[in-house]
C-alpha cells in the first residue's frame, strides 16, 4: 500500500489564510496581535528559524519584533529584558529562541516568561494546564501534529500511538496530546529495549529521535500513521527526517514527509498562540 502523503505545508497555507481574516477582525477591534522574538548569539540555525517566524508574522498580519543580544550577554540581562516584555501591553507572546549560550539557565529563562504571553507552551503552568485539560498554550510542534492528524479525520481515541524520543520540546508534550485525544500511548526512547517489537504495535507512530533512518520499515506495522519530526540536515545541505520515507511509505497508511511535513506546521501554530494571546488565556 502507499501511503497518502499529508502535507504539512499546504495546511499551513490554508490556516494561515485563515488565521489573516482573525487578524484583520481583531485590528478591527483595535487589538494588534504582536510577537516579540529574543535571539542570544549567532547560532545560524537559530537566525534561520527567527526569520522565517519573523516572516510568517508579516504575512498574517501579526507584528513582530527581534529583539538580538549578544552571545555574551548575562542571564541577568536577558531575564531583565523578560520582565520589560511582561510588562508591556502591546507584546502579546514572547519567545526566546532555544538554544542559549551556557552562561545561561534555559528553565529559569523559561520560568521568567508570563506564562500569559507563553506562546511556546513551555512554561511549567502551561504545560500543568495542558496535563489537566485547562485553556493552556499548546507547545507548537505538538499542537501541529494534532492539527494535521484532525485534518485528515485520522481518529485518535484508543488507538495506540507510540512516541519515539521523550524531549521537552516534542516527545513528552506529542504524548500527553495524544493521551488528551483518548489514544493508549507508549513512549520510547534511547535506553527503550525492543524498538521494533514496540514500534510494530502502533496505529499511530511518532518519529521524534533527531537521527537519520531511526525508523525503517521493520517499525512499521502495515497501515500505520506514521508521523516525522525530525529535521537532520545532511552533508550535501538537504533535509531529510527521522524516518526511511521511501521505505515507509510502502507500509503507512499516512505518513509525513520532510521537509514540507510538521516544519511548516510548527510556526503556524505558532502564529495561532500568538493571536490567541492577544485575545487573552480563559482563567
Ligand atoms: N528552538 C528549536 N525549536 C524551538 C521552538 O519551538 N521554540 C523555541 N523558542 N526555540 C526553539
Amino acid at each position: 500500500m502507499a501511503a497518502e502523503i499529508i502535507s504539512g505545508r499546504d495546511l499551513a497555507q490554508e490556516l494561515r489564510q485563515q488565521m489573516k481574516q482573525k487578524v484583520t477582525e481583531l485590528n478591527n477591534q483595535g487589538v494588534f496581535p504582536k510577537l516579540s522574538v529574543i535571539l542570544v548569539g549567532d547560532n545560524p540555525a537559530s537566525k534561520s528559524y527567527v526569520n522565517g517566524k519573523k516572516k510568517a508574522c508579516k504575512e498574517t498580519g501579526i507584528l513582530s519584533d527581534v529583539i538580538e543580544m549578544n552571545h555574551d550577554t548575562t542571564e541577568a540581562n536577558l531575564l531583565q529584558q523578560i520582565e520589560k516584555l511582561n510588562e508591556d501591553p502591546t507584546v502579546h507572546g514572547i519567545l526566546v529562541q532555544l538554544p542559549l549560550p551556557e552562561q545561561i539557565r534555559e528553565q529559569k529563562v523559561i520560568d521568567t516568561i508570563s506564562y500569559t504571553k507563553d506562546v511556546d507552551g513551555f512554561h511549567p503552568i502551561n504545560i500543568g494546564r495542558m496535563m489537566t485539560g485547562e485553556d493552556a498554550f499548546l507547545p507548537c510542534t505538538p499542537y501541529g501534529i494534532i492539527t494535521m492528524l484532525k485534518s485528515k479525520d485520522i481518529s485518535i481515541a484508543g488507538k495506540h500511538a507510540v512516541v519515539v524520543g521523550r524531549s521537552n520540546i516534542v516527545g513528552k508534550p506529542v504524548g500527553q496530546l495524544l493521551l488528551n485525544e483518548n489514544a493508549t500511548v507508549t513512549y520510547c526512547h534511547s535506553k527503550t529495549k525492543n524498538l521494533a517489537q514496540i514500534t510494530k504495535q502502533a496505529d499511530i507512530l511518532i518519529a521524534a529521535v533527531g537521527k537519520v533512518n531511526a525508523i525503517r520499515a521493520e517499525h512499521i506495522k502495515d497501515g500505520a500513521v506514521v508521523v516525522d519530526v525530525g529535521i537532520n540536515r545532511l552533508e550535501d545541505g538537504s533535509l531529510t527526517g527521522d524516518v526511511d520515507f521511501n521505505e515507509a511509505k510502502e507500509k503507512a497508511s499516512f505518513i509525513t514527509p520532510v521537509p514540507r511535513g510538521v516544519g511548516p506546521m510548527t510556526i503556524t501554530m505558532l502564529l495561532e498562540n500568538t493571536i490567541k494571546a492577544a485575545k487573552g488565556l480563559e482563567n
